[in-house]
């Protein structure tokens, strides 16, 4: 390994939760750079399903320690329910959690002026997951946040937040209804930022001495390249940069310490709130991936957007993030289509020269398969037309596929690493 990323290659919801499950039979430490409660990502052991949202997917491994690195917004509230659920049902969080104390913090403020914005902007709205990603971010930009160190002093963050809540009565920011709601969620936040307290430590010292140690690293991505506030289909993005140039800005560890970044790529794409989205199939073939995908958010619930694979954006991302190889996820669910079509390119230029809206997707067909893939163990005991599918991909994408991953369990995954 020993530092390997994982990252999102699309618009999020990749499958990199499982991937990042799988590959950590090897792993010592699994590590977060950035987001925060606005990550889904869904893990499937023994039948049971369990989504983190904070926590690296590291945690249902009993020897794997989990980092959640400076580049993070930290929910508190939410973050302790998620220990204690992992923690009741069997897997140990003492020792194993470290949170960096150089992360921010958001609190339920933030989470009303993520929901009021979206309000405001009507049919214009982000689509954001409501979880205060936005206004933390902006609060760290504007030097007005808080830093999980900061929790060590409570009485502090507490004058700060009643400052903050101040500042949304005199702007018209709340209602005093609102403000009234808000302050029920103030006893909550402070206990559970007192709670998590004895997890907080320099995560960047302890990520540099397990990296010469040579400890196996993980670095789990969330949210997808396309949702990057640089590199993405700005403004419909996410607030963090989700691309491997993060990583280190949301680690502390040198751009030299990184190996391997795996681009994690679904066999078709998804897309959940805003924004364009050239490969859309507003018809059967999308909902019929919809259903068959199960395409929900795992953090909102929202029916997911759903369309043929984009290998023009997938070049990009590959280009943006320097991926070294890739891994396609749900290769079973496009196993009853006849035909299955890819998007080459585009035929009035490239993103980002020009805008995505405007994209024209250029389509090949490919034939399907129309068997049943869930169960297959090998590369070569795959149908023949789901070879051809991957190894187009592949050619398109110009990088190897490591893995693929053709059902939800941590055992369904196809190695093509000889
Ligand atoms: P994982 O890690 C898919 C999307 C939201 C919205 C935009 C901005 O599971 O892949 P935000 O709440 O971040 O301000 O919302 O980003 N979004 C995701 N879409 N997967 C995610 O995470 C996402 N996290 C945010 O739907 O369009
Ligand atoms: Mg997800």
């Amino acid at each position: 390994m020993p530092v390997t990323a994982i990252l999102g290659a699309q618009w999020g919801d990749e499958g990199k939760g499982k991937i990042v499950d799988s590959l950590c039979e090897h792993a010592d430490v699994v590590a977060r750079f950035q987001g925060g409660a606005n990550a889904g990502h869904t893990l499937y052991i023994n039948g049971k399903e369990t989504i983190l949202h904070q926590l690296p997917s590291g945690i249902m491994h009993p020897k794997v320690e989990c980092v959640l690195g400076n580049g993070m917004v930290i929910d508190p509230p939410e973050l302790w329910q998620e220990m204690n659920n992992l923690q009741n049902q069997g897997f140990p969080i003492d020792e194993r959690v470290h949170i960096s104390l150089q992360a921010q913090i958001v609190t339920p403020i933030h989470k009303h002026l993520d929901a009021k914005t979206e309000l405001v902007l009507g049919s214009a709205a982000i689509g954001t997951t409501k979880r205060g990603i936005g206004p933390c971010y902006a609060d760290k930009a504007n030097r007005s946040g808080i830093q999980v160190r900061e929790l060590r002093e409570i009485n502090a963050v507490q004058q700060k937040v009643n400052e903050k809540m101040e500042q949304l009565r005199r702007n018209n920011l709340a209602t005093a209804d609102e403000i009234q709601s808000l302050l029920q969620f103030m006893d909550q936040f402070y206990m559970a930022s007192t709670a998590i307290l004895p997890y907080v430590t320099d995560t960047s010292t302890l990520l540099n001495s397990y990296i010469h140690a040579g400890k196996n690293i993980l670095v789990e991505g969330a949210q997808g390249t396309l949702l990057d506030i640089d590199f993405g289909s700005y403004p419909y993005v996410t607030s963090s940069n989700t691309i491997a140039g993060s990583i280190c800005t949301g680690l502390g560890i040198g751009p030299k310490t990184i190996d391997n970044i795996i681009g994690v790529y679904k066999s078709y794409t998804t897309r959940v709130g805003a924004g364009p989205f050239p490969t859309e199939q507003l018809n059967a073939i999308g909902d019929y991936l919809q259903r068959t995908g199960k395409e929900f958010g795992a953090t909102t619930h929202r029916k997911r957007r759903c369309g043929w694979f984009d290998a023009a954006l997938g070049k990009y991302s590959t280009r943006i993030n320097g991926f070294t190889t890739a891994v396609i996820t749900k290769l079973d669910i496009l196993d009853q289509l006849d035909q299955i079509q890819i998007c080459t390119h585009y035929e009035n230029g490239s993103f980002p020269e020009i805008d995505l809206q405007s994209a024209v997707p250029h389509y090949i067909s490919l034939p399907g398969w129309q068997q049943t893939t869930a169960q297959t163990h090998r590369l070569s005991d795959l149908p023949k037309a789901a070879q051809q599918y991957l190894r187009k991909i592949e050619e398109l994408l110009e990088i190897p596929i490591t893995y693929v991953s053709i059902g939800k369990d941590r055992r369904q995954l196809i190695c093509l690493e000889s």
